[in-house]
Parts: structure tokens; C-alpha cells; sequence
């Protein structure tokens, strides 16, 4: 699977916003296939856990908050260059400077509101994927 997955997560502001269902609808038309989806809330522990890379940013306190502010959608999904695609499909994190068209183009509101996120290579997406998922909901 190594090379064919990335972790997606639709971000607290997203789901506040209703957006679950167009921004599924957007990944699923750009050739993913939904692997294993499932709505959690993450703890302010387990949100510093899966941002743990970014703890000395002076934007870590406000965005762990945000990520356990409300119910999130995590999604495991699979495409030939899976990584990579996903991450030009969603565009740059600051909406501002993201393309048109990208998910974050669409619905983010803020550089920290930004909709969504995607894993940044191979290696993290199956952490992350792990983060959130089981073996026996991956490997079915
Ligand atoms: O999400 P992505 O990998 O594109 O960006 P990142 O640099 O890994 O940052 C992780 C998340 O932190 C972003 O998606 C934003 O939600 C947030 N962030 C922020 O609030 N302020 C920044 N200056 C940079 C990132
Ligand atoms: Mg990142």
C-alpha cells in the first residue's frame, strides 16, 4: 500500500460548516477511493500527538485547540500517487495563496481554518493513517 495511500481529515471548521458531503463528493471525483472513513473528536492530548512535529510553532497552542474544538472526519484513502495528488487537490495552506479549484480554494476561511488536511509523504500517511485507523480497518 506504501505509495498508494495519504490521511485525509476534514477539519472541525469544515464540518461546523456543513461541508463533509461536497468535500467528500470533490475527493471521490478526483479518483480516491474511501478506504475507511469514520467522525471522531480528538482530545487536546491526541491533537499535540498527531501535531507533534510542529510543537515549537508559535501557532501550535491555537491550533490544537482548534483541532479538538468539535468532531473531525478522518479518512484513509487510496490512489496511484496517492500523496502527492491529494495534496495538489487540496492546494497551499494558507487559502489565500491556494489555487483555484483546491478544497482549501473552496472552503477554508484562514491559514489555521484551512478545511482540511492531507499527509506530506509516504512515510507520515501511514503513521497518520494508523493514528487514526486499525490494521483490521485498513487491511480489509
Ligand atoms: O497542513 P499543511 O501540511 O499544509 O501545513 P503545515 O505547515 O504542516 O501546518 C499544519 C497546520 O497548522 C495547517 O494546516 C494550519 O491549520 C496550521 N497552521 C497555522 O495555523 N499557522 C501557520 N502559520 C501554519 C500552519
Ligand atoms: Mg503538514
Amino acid at each position: 500500500m506504501m505509495g498508494k495511500i495519504t490521511l485525509a481529515v476534514i477539519k472541525p471548521d469544515s464540518v461546523e460548516k456543513g461541508y463533509i458531503g461536497p468535500i467528500l463528493f470533490h475527493i471521490v471525483n478526483a479518483g480516491f477511493y474511501i478506504r475507511a472513513l469514520k467522525m471522531t473528536d480528538l482530545s487536546k492530548r491526541s491533537a499535540k500527538k498527531f501535531y507533534a512535529e510542529h510543537k515549537e510553532s508559535l501557532f501550535f497552542d491555537s491550533l490544537v485547540n482548534f483541532m479538538s474544538s468539535g468532531p473531525i472526519v478522518s479518512i484513509l484513502l487510496e490512489k496511484e500517487n496517492a500523496v502527492e495528488d491529494f495534496r495538489t487537490l487540496i492546494g497551499d495552506k494558507n487559502p489565500i495563496h491556494a489555487a483555484e479549484g483546491t478544497i482549501r480554494k473552496l472552503y477554508a476561511s484562514s491559514l489555521e481554518k484551512n478545511a482540511i488536511h492531507g499527509s506530506d509523504s509516504n512515510q507520515n500517511a501511514f503513521r497518520e493513517c494508523l493514528f487514526y485507523f486499525s490494521h483490521r480497518e485498513i487491511f480489509w
